[in-house]
């Protein structure tokens, strides 16, 4: 039985430098999903921005698309936090720059290099590690997003969680060490946080680029549905905007972000 690490708030406080976007953060043992709780604070108690829930367990954490989000307690990471909807039209900048934001935090921490599997995923090889999950929030003020990550950090998912292609991985298994869960979070933020000033001056460019450095789909054959059709081909690139570029027996074919749904994908 691996001893219970905690996450130490104090330790991660401690990383964040001052007046940077994260400004309040709570760290509580267990609830349903960071994702959902945060947004209820957000709606009834009028929490803004730059606040940052995370929790040791969640009972009943999700994932995109209704899946659920399932992952071994005081060995993942399971936070979500307050942001502006910077780009409304485009919400996909803030899920794939926070994704972006999660590879560079853990390669600092572990020395690992995820890829990002379009538009929310961190692959180790061919197996998940991590996922992100944005949703709007209703609440009184400036609309918001709360943004959720969930990584498997010294234990894979127990079993139950969502059917996968290949089973789920985990940081240490691929690092072969135990990994710091305070400092890996304080990594985090600190790259989040940078992210997240950079998308509220508007500058959204460096979330394509960062993608088609990190992609773990360009060059892949992938199927996906947009519209009630289905495409299949070979993925040659992400545009500007993050919709994928898709070359068919008919042509390339342009499928937008926020609407095509990857069906799956094979890597040659
Ligand atoms: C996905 O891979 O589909 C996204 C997974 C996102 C999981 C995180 S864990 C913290 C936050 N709270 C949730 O309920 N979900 C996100």
């Amino acid at each position: 039985m691996e001893p219970m690490d905690k996450l130490d708030p104090e330790r991660i406080e401690e990383r964040l430098e001052a007046g940077r976007f994260f400004h309040t953060f709570h760290v509580l043992d267990e609830v349903t999903s960071t994702n959902e709780v945060l947004a209820s604070w957000a709606t009834e108690k009028n929490i803004g921005e730059g606040t940052l829930l995370a929790a040791e367990r969640q009972t009943a954490g999700k994932g995109r698309m209704g899946r659920s989000w399932v992952s071994s307690p005081h060995q993942s990471l399971t936070f979500s936090f307050l942001c502006p909807n910077y780009f409304p039209e485009s919400p996909g900048f803030i899920t794939v720059g926070v994704a972006l934001a999660c590879t560079v935090g853990i390669e600092k921490e572990t020395g690992l290099s995820p890829d990002i599997k379009w538009p929310n995923d961190l692959y180790l090889g061919t197996r998940k590690v991590a996922g992100v999950l944005a949703q709007t929030v209703s609440s009184p003020g400036p609309a918001l997003m709360v943004v959720g990550v969930g990584i498997n950090v010294n234990a894979p998912p127990p079993s139950g969680a969502a059917p996968f292609a290949a089973p789920p991985t985990c940081l240490r298994e691929a690092a072969g060490r135990a990994i710091d869960r305070s400092l890996l979070l304080a990594s985090l933020l600190e790259e989040i946080g940078e992210t997240a000033l950079r998308l509220a001056r508007g500058d959204a460019r460096f979330v394509a680029e960062g993608l088609r450095q990190r992609s773990l789909l360009i060059g892949a054959r992938a199927k996906f549905e947009w519209k009630k059709r289905c495409y299949e081909g070979r993925v040659t690139d992400h545009t500007d905007d993050l919709a994928i570029r898709l070359e068919t027996p008919e042509g390339i074919v342009t499928l937008p972000g926020e609407t095509a749904h990857l069906v799956s994908f094979r890597r040659s």
